[in-house]
């Protein structure tokens, strides 16, 4: 029977003496970015809002085009959905756009200050609570995002499935732990360091250990593969579907598209679309789509086919020129004549790829 650890047993080492290596490493290799500068609760919460799921590279003219044109929460909140959705589009996730308005509406005379009143605005989970409360109003509230999740579980070399309530708990304890362990270091520089480590440094394959000023106390180092961790969980499998879209130039030389209700898109502008079945013919079906809108409709030339992948789902749209439109005039509401000539804003990724096919 052996006692003690052997190498592969979870090691709890001292917070205190992470929180310093952390705090230290973070002064000397802190990427310079806007939001740091100057972190207003307004630019964090839009700073935080833009960089879940994207990369800070895509995120920073984004960011830049927002703050010019909107420079403060309240501007925002005055500002159309539409209008923001249009400076979003291209970002994709558009459900942030819609929830960053949101709590600009419902705060537009300023951020509450506390991770738990930031909690109840729309579209502010416990990280984005979290980020806001310690980076823009110094509280020494825990976060735990994707990076923070794959660095604390091979620090301490634990196998926690970071979407079960153990996992989660057990790593937003120690995310806690290591703010009430921070000294001096501030709880925004805390967690940021948290995170850019996880996202410069404790990367998910080849991490760059021989940088790390965790490699001493981390368990998944010591182990020889710290790509082990975290442990893999199960994507939902990505759903393959079809679809047909009509690009249909009007006499007068204008586009027709519709804004999308609802769903991923919603508020969007796109050309005319339909799903289809697997077996189904795209041609016949999309002029079945118009048909449906009270348009008789011939079909052009048929463009290379699109391919566009949302969170869960894999489209493949065929691409038509609608060249005539025959009897009846453009319906009202949903479908609108609109100029997407030359000015792609306001399109979803999606629909500017069909009109670029
Ligand atoms: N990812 C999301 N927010 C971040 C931040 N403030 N610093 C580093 N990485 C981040």
């Amino acid at each position: 029977m052996t006692c003690g650890k052997n190498r592969t047993d979870p090691i709890e080492a001292d917070p205190a003496a992470i929180a310093d290596a952390l705090g230290t490493w973070y002064a000397a290799n802190a990427r310079a970015l806007p939001w740091r500068a100057d972190p207003t609760p307004y630019r964090v919460l839009l700073s935080e809002l833009m960089l879940q799921q994207t990369r800070v590279e895509t995120v920073l003219p984004y960011f830049a085009r927002f703050v010019r044109r909107w420079p403060t929460l309240a501007d925002l909140a005055a500002a159309d959905e539409v209008e923001v959705l249009e400076e979003w589009a291209g970002l994709g996730y558009y459900s942030r756009a819609r929830n960053l308005h949101r709590c600009a509406r419902a705060a537009a005379r300023g951020l509450p200050p506390t991770a738990a009143e930031l909690a109840l605005l729309p579209g502010i989970g416990p990280y984005t609570a979290g980020a806001i409360a310690s980076i823009a109003f110094g509280e020494a509230a825990a976060l735990v995002d994707g990076n923070v999740e794959r660095l604390l579980s091979r620090l301490d070399g634990r196998d926690l499935d970071p979407r079960s309530k153990e996992g989660k708990r057990a790593l937003w304890a120690r995310a806690g732990e290591l703010q009430r362990s921070r000294g001096a270091l501030r709880p925004g520089d805390l967690n940021q360091a948290l995170m850019e480590m996880g996202a410069t440094v404790c990367v998910p394959r080849k991490p760059r250990c021989h940088t790390c000023p965790l490699a001493g106390p981390c368990a998944a180092r010591a182990s020889g593969t710290p790509e082990r961790w975290p442990t893999p969980t199960r994507k939902a499998p990505v759903a393959a579907i079809r679809g047909a879209a009509g690009v249909f130039e009007t006499a007068a030389g204008r586009l027709l598209g519709r804004r999308v209700a609802g769903g991923l898109l919603g508020g969007l502008w796109e050309p005319i679309r339909v799903e289809i079945g697997e077996l189904t013919e795209p041609g016949p079906a999309l002029v079945a789509g118009f048909a449906a809108l009270g348009l008789t409709v011939r079909l052009g030339t048929r463009r290379p086919d699109v391919v566009h992948v949302f969170t869960h789902r894999r489209l493949t749209c065929a691409v038509f020129e609608v060249a005539q439109l025959v009897g009846e005039p453009v319906p009202a509401p949903p479908y609108e004549e609109v100029a997407f000539r030359g000015d792609l804003r306001g399109l979803s990724t999606l629909a500017r790829k069909i009109l670029e096919a």
